[in-house]
């Protein structure tokens, strides 16, 4: 005789909101969880590895503590945190099943995918007709070597990254004799088998980050300093209020990319020209909060209440 298992049973009142992170203990997963609580809104920290997916015949369940997750109204993706194939796919997985069975995800999986990915970024920034720096992405090194060679000195990165992770500005004559070598160190440790190379934008030491919400700036960052080239909080990026007007390129990034909540990075060059660099789909506001003089969380839980 076949043992069937016992799935729990669906008890606890269900949540509007839910908040999918792999860090629920994060200030920006604290912080939003207090303001949507503020606003009077049940909220739920979706944990990935604590989410079980269940199968049998006649039934298909997303479930959290025994909370039916396809209840949501509303999931506010904060990171997909996933370094590894297996869990990258459980979960954009669960993403994508939650979306097709109702829940509207903040941003949507398409979108998430698409920033994750820089090289599709670069597509729709250009297909929206916004200045990008010069850039291949190629997995043969002897094209990245050749792409080098023509533009030194020239910004390396991985084609999925955050935080100016692996982000180098290749510019000693050393490391271009030997470019071969120092591309396939790049790539095991950063790049993993994808090359992105792109012309280096000298800028006057700063570099912007610009926050979009449904469409609008609410808020942007100067960032100065940082490891090596980068100018990221995460790398020692130091915030800065920002006097220049980014909205009209910050916008059109967002709706290029179809985010919602979106980090737009925009760096000027030494003749004031300015440059999309990337559209960051689950941005971060701890460096902007700072140069910023209304709650960035409570904003955004408002914004996202009201559509309710
Ligand atoms: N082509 C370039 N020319 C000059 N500086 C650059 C260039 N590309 C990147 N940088 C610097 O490196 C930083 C990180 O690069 P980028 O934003 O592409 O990577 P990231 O790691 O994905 O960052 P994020 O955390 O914003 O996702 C930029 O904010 C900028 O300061
Ligand atoms: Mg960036």
């Amino acid at each position: 005789m076949v043992k069937s298992r016992v799935i729990p049973l669906v008890s606890k009142s269900i949540p509007k909101v839910g908040l999918f992170s792999s860090d629920p203990w994060s200030r920006r997963a604290k912080g939003l969880e207090e303001a949507f609580r503020t606003l009077g809104e049940e909220v739920i920290q979706v944990i990935p590895w604590k989410v079980s997916r269940w199968g049998t015949t006649d039934k298909h369940e997303i479930l959290q503590d025994g909370i039916d997750l396809s209840r949501l109204e509303l999931l506010l993706v904060l990171d997909i945190g996933a370094n590894d194939i297996g869990t990258f796919f459980n979960r954009v997985g669960l993403l994508s099943a939650l979306t097709e069975m109702g829940v509207r995800l903040v941003n949507s999986v398409s979108s998430i995918l698409l920033m994750r990915n820089k090289a599709e970024t670069m597509r729709k920034l250009i297909s929206a007709g916004l200045p990008v720096p010069k850039t291949l992405i190629t997995e043969s090194i002897d094209d990245a070597a050749s792409f080098v060679k023509l533009h030194f000195p020239c910004v390396l990165k991985p084609l999925v990254g955050f935080g100016g992770y692996g982000v180098q500005l290749i510019e000693r004559d050393f490391d271009l004799e030997n470019i071969n070598d120092y591309l396939k160190f790049h790539s095991q440790m950063f790049g993993k088998g994808a090359y992105l190379l792109q012309e280096y934008i000298k800028s006057p030491g700063y570099d912007i980050r610009a926050l979009v919400l449904d469409g609008k700036v609410i808020t942007s960052m100067r960032r100065v300093g940082g490891e090596g080239i980068t100018t990221n909080i995460h790398s020692g990026g130091v915030p800065q209020k920002n006097t220049l007007d980014v909205t009209n390129l910050s916008i059109r990034a967002a709706n290029s990319v179809k985010g919602h909540i979106v980090g737009v990075d925009i760096i000027p060059d030494e003749e004031g020209n300015l440059w999309v660099l990337e559209a960051n789909a689950t941005p971060g506001w701890y460096g902007l909060q700072q140069v910023t003089d209304f709650d960035i969380s409570a904003r955004i839980a408002q914004s996202l209440a009201e559509t309710f």
